[in-house]
Parts: structure tokens; sequence; C-alpha cells
């Protein structure tokens, strides 16, 4: 788990841990979506990769849902534990990696999360991540991804200059150490169309707030479905 330490860090250093746990706009657009397309919420099984601090977790098993979150900093997940028990809800975390195989059983979820969470894993993590998805969401079964964008982004060109990392489209954060990987249009629909037919694929315009910063950064929001 390479990056544990450093997303440890962060979460320690309270950068990603907010008063509020909400979840963002785009994971309830997601949700509109399902309800359009008559996806029940209520009673599926949902797996949340890279839970952080459970915001995501939350709300599906707020609606319902039967959430599993795996996430590799425990500092997160203490607090994503803390916040599940005041709600009174259930929900199964798991301190591990999303880029080793998963203990599930084949076709166990409904609906998998990835919300900016794949961005610090490896090629050969990743190769394990898009595999191990495939293989524990049910036929059709949809898969939300949100990863960061590399079209039209300055902040991601400055950061490739500046801060080069070793594998494709990957730079350090400056201070954090946290290693992510930017996707180009292409190679996004590259990469998950082996495993997922990508069923709407957006560029949206976010403001990441960092270490009391604001960065404008690109986005790719997809909806995909297991194939
Ligand atoms: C930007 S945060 C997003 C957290 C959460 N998905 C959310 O939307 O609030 C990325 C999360 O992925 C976790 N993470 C990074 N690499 C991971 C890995 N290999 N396995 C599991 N979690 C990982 C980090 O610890 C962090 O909690």
């Amino acid at each position: 788990m390479a990056q544990e330490k450093v997303w440890d860090q962060e979460y320690t250093r309270g950068l990603f841990i907010t008063g509020g746990n909400e979840p963002q706009a785009d994971t309830r657009d997601f949700v509109k979506f399902l309800k359009k397309q008559n996806v029940p919420i209520s009673g599926t099984h949902v797996l949340d990769l890279g839970s952080g601090t459970g915001r995501n977790s939350i709300y599906f098993a707020e609606l319902g849902a039967h959430v599993s979150g795996i996430e590799i900093s425990s500092v997160a997940l203490r607090e994503a534990e803390k916040q599940t028990k005041d709600k009174g809800l259930d929900i199964t975390y798991l301190h591990k990696s999303m880029g080793e195989n998963l203990p599930f059983k084949d076709n166990s979820f409904d609906i998998v999360l990835d919300v900016t969470s794949s961005n610090s894993l490896t090629e050969e993590e990743r190769d394990i991540y898009i595999q191990e998805t495939n293989r524990v969401l049910k036929p059709s079964g949809w898969f939300y991804i949100k990863a960061l964008c590399k079209d039209g982004d300055k902040n991601a060109q400055n950061l490739l200059k500046s801060n080069l990392g070793k594998e494709k489209d990957t730079y350090t954060m400056p201070e954090t150490n946290i290693i992510e990987r930017v996707w180009s249009r292409e190679y996004f629909e590259e990469f998950y169309g082996k495993y997922f037919k990508i069923v709407e694929l957006q560029k949206k315009t976010n403001y990441s707030r960092f270490n009391n910063q604001s960065y404008k950064r690109n986005f790719w929001i997809a909806y995909s479905r297991n194939m």
C-alpha cells in the first residue's frame, strides 16, 4: 500500500476532514440519474472504493443500500466509522487497498463508486483495480467514476512540467507527496472501455480546496455499466 502513509498524513493534518461530510453534487446527480433509469438504491449492494471519511458510503446507506467501503488510510477509516455510528448506520469498512485482489465473491455488487480515489494507484495496481471491479460488479451493474482530467486543466499541465511522476500522466503533489494520475479523454475511454460501457461521460470543472487554497480542476465523470 504504497500511498498509505501519505494519505494518513493528509488526514492527520486535517486537510481532508472537514466539518461536514455531505456527498458532492456530482454524486447526488448520479443517484438522480439512476432513479431516472429505474435503478433502485434501497436494498442494492454498493462498494465504495477509497471511501475516505465515508461521505458517499453514508449517503448510499441512508438511501437504504448495503454498503462496503475500502480505504487505505486508517485515520480516514476511524473518522468514517465514527460518523457512521453517530448516524446509527451499518456500513462495512475494510482497511485495504483497492489496488489488490478484493475479498468479495464474483458479482457481489450492483453499484461501485470510485470518487477520485484511484488517482494514486500505480499502473500495476490500476490493472488489478479495473479487473477486480469488473469481477465483483454484477453484469450490467453501474460503475461511477470521478477522475482527474488532463484536458484543459492548467494546474495539471503545470504539475506535469514541474513534478513529473515516473508513470504516464502522473505527477507528485508538492508538500504532500500524493501521486495523481490525470486522464485525457482518449486514454480514459480506452482504459475503462475495455471492461465497461461508458453510458455518459461529462467533463466538469470544480474548485478543489486544499491546504487553504482553492484550485480549479477539471474532472471526468463517467456513468458506466459492466460488460
Ligand atoms: C480524494 S480522496 C476521496 C475520498 C472519497 N472517495 C470521497 O469522495 O470523499 C481519495 C481517497 O482514496 C484513498 N486511497 C488512495 N489510494 C487508495 C488505495 N490504493 N486503496 C484504497 N483507498 C485509497 C485515500 O486514502 C483517500 O481517502
